[in-house]
């Protein structure tokens, strides 16, 4: 191993979560009356939703530790006299079609190179089949114009398992005051439909789809954001691959949708355990303990599991490197269309620098073999990739540089302080 004489050590509570983030400031919009949203992530991608929210005529803030939103309700968006750029975000481009779809508004959605090239089919067949036009490039991507209209029930088979795609057919549906059933083949995050429901909504659930019913108004919100398990994923890890220490990474959302990362790292033995689980505003939250010394296995992570570790698979395969045996990750091509090809470029970056990885069409298969990695990462600009080889850079004897450092703004934008922090020996 050349994990020897890394130590962790101390409390982390790591920034908001972003899912919820882009949820709170859209469903306090559309609320009737003042909403009150504290620890929100304040982030490249937040501030994408906050910047269209702002260009649909709603008055959101500049963000901070608690801020204070003032609904327009459901009735009262405007169209927007300039592009809606969503920057790096799809999260925030797919939901907003959807609101901006169910509100009858005409918006042209804009965003960077990556997100440019990401996959809208998937928001514009169901928004069509409801009843908006959706104009894209032939490629698919951005840019993408919105034409609302007065929009029809629908049900909807989400194949893709996207909880983006779910989420945006149900606030074009709550936007039009119209009916939407959305199966999935497993169920992905459910923060939209927590959060409708704490917001009035009538919100049916169950194992196989969602069923929201039209409701004449939202109230408002009064909600702490929890701590992003997607960002404490990076920590947890660093602690399971430290031979000393530990970690406590404070207050983070334990959502059952969400804690498919640890319950995969518990699974490769690490000593992971979460501890003084409460509610926090609709949902679950805890303190998740990670002690250091683990000796690591690889392990098979397959379809069912995949949209609760979505974006923690790059993360898996970088740990996988120091796992005995081999960790078979698949049923995730879902990975190709994120804000990088995930597949191509974590087994990329891993064969460059030196260990031993291969691809598959739907995931990737990596051979632990605790190596010594040598060399640049190729971030394509992608925030997880950033920060899961900033995790393996820290490793002594690993001589990794990142070639973009600064792309963890889209998610947590003092990452590489909080890493220098709980491995200053
Ligand atoms: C998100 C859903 C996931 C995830 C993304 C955030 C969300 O995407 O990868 O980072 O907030 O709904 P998909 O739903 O497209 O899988």
């Amino acid at each position: 191993m050349t994990t020897g004489g890394l130590r962790v050590g101390g409390e982390l509570t790591v920034p908001g979560d972003k899912s919820i983030s882009h949820r709170s400031l859209i469903c306090s919009a559309l609320a009737d009356g003042t909403s009150q949203v504290r620890s929100i992530l304040q982030s490249a991608d937040v501030h994408s939703t906050a910047g269209v929210l702002r260009a649909l005529g709603v008055e959101i803030p500049e963000l901070g530790e608690a801020i204070t939103i003032t609904g327009v309700g459901l009735k009262g968006l405007r169209s927007p006299s300039s592009d809606l750029d969503c920057g790096n975000s799809g999260t925030s481009t797919r939901l907003l079609a959807g609101v901006v779809a169910g509100s009858q508004l005409t918006g042209r959605f804009i965003g960077d190179s990556s997100l440019s090239g990401r996959p809208m089919r998937r928001i514009a067949r169901p928004l069509s089949a409801m009843g908006a036009t959706v104009e894209l490039p032939e490629h698919g991507g951005l840019p993408m114009t919105v034409r609302g209209a007065p929009l029809k029930d629908i049900e909807w088979d989400n194949d893709t398992g996207s909880a983006q795609v779910k989420s945006c057919i149900m606030l074009a549906a709550l936007c039009a005051g119209v009916e939407a059933k959305v199966s999935e083949p497993s169920r992905s995050r459910d923060h939209t439909e927590r959060m409708l429901a704490s917001q009035g909504a009538e919100v049916w659930v169950n194992d196989e789809s969602v069923l929201l019913h039209p409701v004449q108004k939202l109230t408002p919100l009064d909600l702490t954001v929890p701590g992003d398990p997607s960002s404490a994923a990076f920590f947890a890890a660093l602690a399971a691959l430290a031979p000393r220490g530990e970690l406590l990474l404070r207050r983070v959302c334990v959502n059952e949708t969400r804690i498919g990362f640890m319950a995969a790292l518990k699974e490769m033995g690490a000593a992971i355990e979460l501890q003084n689980r409460e509610r926090l505003s609709g949902e679950w939250i805890a303190d998740v303990h990670v002690a250091a010394g683990a000796t690591l296995r690889g392990i098979s992570i397959d379809r069912a599991a995949i949209p609760t570790l979505i974006d923690e698979l790059p993360l898996v395969a970088c740990l996988a490197a120091y796992a005995d045996g081999e960790t078979r990750v698949t049923g995730a091509e879902e990975l190709r269309v994120k804000e990088s090809d995930r597949i191509a470029v974590v087994v990329g970056n891993l064969r460059s620098l030196g260990a031993d990885a291969d691809e598959l069409p739907d995931g990737y298969v990596v051979r632990g073999t605790s190596p010594r990695l040598r060399g640049t990462v190729v971030t394509h600009g992608d925030h997880r990739m950033a920060m899961a080889f900033g995790i393996l850079a820290t490793l002594p004897g690993n001589e990794i540089a990142i070639d973009d450092r600064d792309c963890v703004a889209v998610s947590y934008p003092n990452f590489w302080t909080d890493l220098a922090r709980v491995t200053a020996a």
